[in-house]
């Protein structure tokens, strides 16, 4: 089975997640836009979704499904979105495709978080995946001199020789060289540095179900 098929194998799976009649959290990169997919073909069974990134807000849009602001929604049955890296206690790396502020954010309102990965996410120490730092673009000097203190390398992530922007208008620094053998306490560490705005860690907010998909089929791991 090739990746893509292993993602949206787990991408189905995902739709025994959905809660009838509910508003649904939806994450962003490409498993979540296999999902999305998937959910378009019952978006009649739900009351709409909220979503991660601008990109998941037009896919979700070009299936007809409603885009809640996050506003008017006080609490979801679940969020659904992939992984770079987790580990076996749930603890996840996110933040690949620049969306990692608002996928914590939508996912901390969710009852639930269901993470959905091919079988290459799984490891057991966080770290080989460059950590992604989100940051006000004034302070991307200081706060990387401070994440090279902390024992990591870091580089602004750039395209076409410009900083990436996100959704929210700040850059991203990616943090390699990481062994993160404890998750909670670098999350705790990395957004207690000035400039920060979030990092993608989620230890604090980890994932509750993982549907992994392997070449005998998608496995459920429950943390
Ligand atoms: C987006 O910012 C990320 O957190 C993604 O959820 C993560 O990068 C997984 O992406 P893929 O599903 O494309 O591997």
């Amino acid at each position: 089975m090739t990746q893509d098929e292993l993602k949206q194998a787990v991408a189905k799976a995902a739709i025994e997640y959905v809660v009838d009649g509910e508003i649904i959290g939806v994450g962003t990169g490409s498993t979540a836009n296999f999902f999305i997919d998937e959910l378009g073909k019952i978006k009649h069974r739900i009351k709409g979704a909220v979503a991660s990134s601008e990109a998941t807000a037009e896919r979700l849009r070009s299936h007809g499904i409603t885009v809640f602001d996050l506003n008017e929604v006080e609490t979801m049955p679940v969020y659904i979105d992939g992984a770079d890296e987790i580990n076996g206690g749930g603890a996840m790396i996110k933040g690949g495709g620049a969306a990692l502020t608002r996928e914590k954010i939508v996912a901390s309102v969710a009852q639930k978080f269901v993470c959905i990965a091919d079988g290459s996410k799984l490891v057991e120490v966080l770290g080989k995946f460059p950590l992604p730092v989100e940051v006000i673009p004034m302070s991307h000097a200081v706060v990387a001199r401070k994440l090279a203190a902390l024992g990591g390398e870091p580089r602004l992530r750039v395209k076409d020789g410009k900083p990436v922007v996100t959704d929210n208008g700040c850059y991203i620094i990616d943090v390699l060289g990481l062994s993160i053998t404890d998750p909670a306490d670098v999350e705790d560490k990395i957004n207690n540095i000035v400039g920060v705005v979030t990092n993608g860690l989620f230890a604090r907010q980890g994932a509750n179900v993982c549907l992994l998909g392997t070449a005998d089929g998608v496995k459920k791991l429950e943390f």
